[in-house]
């Protein structure tokens, strides 16, 4: 199987490039913005094109000849929307845009299977969402991944391009970018920092192991049908404290934590209900417990990878308040 994975140097693209680089032959296509890294798949076998999904001619070029497209690339980072937001209309909206064209032209057969969030459906204080629930994103990425997800819907109606969507919960593991929560508070418990906590810390995520992710996502490309949407989610819901406490713990730290001022809009609870994806044979493999151990030993033993990524401006305490 010929497979085109576009951000696939970054967090969980490189994680997947990984997960199915002996199954499949792996091409990447990466505009290698700040969030990626070629470190991320160092000893492994893929061919790689630098580009960005908003390039048509070169989109249309590169989709040939594969049997699936697996979507990856995005601005990714909430606090980074709300300073700069046109980025995350670019890449994730007209980026989508323009690979949705350039498959309906040049290769309508291939299967295209587009990464969306749970932060599309906004938050829920009680109960999970299902998939056909209503969207009501908070956040300029939120909105811009909402804006792909309808853009994929249309061109399955109208063009029935064979398209399916995933939506999946908070991811951590090996190789995120550390301004996100986890890798930012491993980085900064190991420097023996203060560790940043929004508002009161009371934010509940759904926290999943990246390699469960991945797995999912092939589970989409072997058995989902198109035009379908698939929940992705473990079950292991955390408020922010709790994450951070259980880091600190791990790790043997004296309360670090830091209670900062709180984010816009920021989302109080996210929670899928995923039952239609463990309908085709998928399930979560690992408890939140068994993963974070495991990131947190990957992060402490790999210093070389996290190093150069750690400036000030990474690691700050409100990066929305920044200009990016
Ligand atoms: N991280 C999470 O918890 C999470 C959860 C659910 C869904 N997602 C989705 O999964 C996908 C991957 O997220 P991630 O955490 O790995 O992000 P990331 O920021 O680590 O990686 C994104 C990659 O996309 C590339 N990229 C960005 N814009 C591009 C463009 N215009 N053209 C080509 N390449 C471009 C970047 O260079 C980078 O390598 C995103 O679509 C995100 O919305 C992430």
């Amino acid at each position: 199987m010929k497979i085109l994975v576009t951000g696939g140097l970054g967090f969980i693209g490189s994680n997947f490039v990984r997960y199915v680089a002996d199954k499949a032959d792996i091409v990447v296509v990466d505009a290698l913005k700040y969030g990626s890294n070629e470190n991320n798949l160092k000893d492994s076998d893929y061919g790689f094109v630098k580009g960005d999904i908003c390039d048509y001619e070169l989109m249309a070029e590169v989709v040939k000849g594969k049997d699936a497209i697996v979507n990856f690339a995005a601005e990714t980072h909430v606090d980074r929307s709300i300073s700069n937001p046109y980025a995350f209309i670019e890449s994730n909206v007209i980026g989508t845009y323009t690979l949705l064209e350039a498959i309906r032209k040049a290769n309508p057969e291939a299967k295209f299977v587009h990464v969306s969030t749970d932060e599309v459906y906004g938050d829920i204080e009680k109960g999970s969402f299902k998939e056909g629930d209503m969207l009501k994103p908070s956040s300029p990425y939120s909105a811009s991944k909402a804006s792909a997800d309808l853009l994929v819907q249309a061109y399955v109606r109208t063009y029935d391009l064979n398209a399916v969507i995933t939506r999946c919960t908070n991811n951590y593991g090996a190789y995120q970018y550390p301004e996100k929560l986890i890798p930012k508070a491993i980085i900064r418990a190991e420097l023996n920092m203060k560790i940043p906590v929004y508002g009161t810390g009371k934010n509940v995520r759904d926290w999943i192991y990246v390699e469960d992710h991945c797995e999912a996502i092939n589970t989409i490309l072997e058995k989902g049908e198109r035009g379908e949407i698939y929940n992705i989610s473990s079950g292991e819901e955390r408020s922010n404290l709790e994450v951070v406490n259980e880091i600190m713990d791990k790790m043997g730290k004296e309360d670090l934590i830091e209670f900062v001022e709180d984010r816009p809009g920021h989302d109080i609870r996210y929670s899928l209900d995923s039952s239609k994806i463990m309908e085709l044979g998928w399930k979560p493999g690992h408890k939140f417990e068994e993963g974070l151990k495991e990131t947190i030993e990957w992060y402490v033993k790999n210093e070389e990878w996290w190093k150069p990524l750690t400036d000030e401006k990474i690691l700050h305490p409100t990066p929305w308040k920044l200009e990016w």
